[in-house]
């Protein structure tokens, strides 16, 4: 099977995932906590299904194969990616714990009408925004420069050293 139709449908659920979370943003912001908490919980969820795909992907075809030379491979895709997957880890973590905040104001304001949310949920929830945008971003390049810019045929042997021949995908 063709890896790059899977990539095309996380990349689309992702930026749907992106564009409900800017909707929950915006419903935040009108303090309609109820549409709020839901368009999270359901950006939240679409990220999550993303993860076990991506998780399953790497298991079931590999890694892709990078076919630019080794120059821009080490100088500019490694550290894109490894950019890339910091803000991910970052965008994870961040709405992990706004989440759990939100939920246990959510309690805590059925059983007291004056529970405030957690102090930090604004900035964290600002932060996460952002770093998801920023993966996004990311996510689009490391994409453009695997299938468009730099098209497969070189493959990082297991000793580190760089060969032209052959795929990392079966
Ligand atoms: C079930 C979950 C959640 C509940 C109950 C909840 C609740 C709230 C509440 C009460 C506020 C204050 C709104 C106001 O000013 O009246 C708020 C703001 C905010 N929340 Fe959540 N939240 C939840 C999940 C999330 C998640 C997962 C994120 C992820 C990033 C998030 C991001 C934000 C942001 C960015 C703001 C500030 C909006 C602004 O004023 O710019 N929330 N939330």
């Amino acid at each position: 099977m063709e890896t790059r139709i899977v990539w095309y449908v996380i990349m689309g659920a992702m930026t749907l995932a992106f564009a409900v979370a800017l909707m929950g943003l915006r419903q935040a912001r009108g303090h309609a906590i109820g549409r709020h908490a839901v368009l999270m919980a359901a950006s939240a969820g679409m990220v999550l299904i993303w993860l076990v795909s991506y998780l399953a992907k790497q298991i079931l075809f590999g890694r892709e194969t990078f076919g630019g030379p080794e120059e821009i491979y080490y100088g500019l895709y490694i550290p894109l990616f490894i950019f890339h997957m910091l803000c991910a880890a970052v965008t994870l973590g961040l709405w992990g714990f706004n989440l759990h905040h939100g939920i246990r104001f959510l309690r805590e304001k059925a059983s007291n009408a004056q529970a405030r949310p957690w102090h930090g949920h604004r900035l964290a929830g600002r932060m996460g925004v952002l770093s998801f945008g920023v993966t996004l971003v990311t996510a689009y390049l490391v994409y453009l420069m695997l299938f468009a810019w730099y098209p497969g045929g070189a493959e990082l042997v297991a000793d580190g050293s760089f060969s032209r021949a052959g795929s990392l995908n079966p």
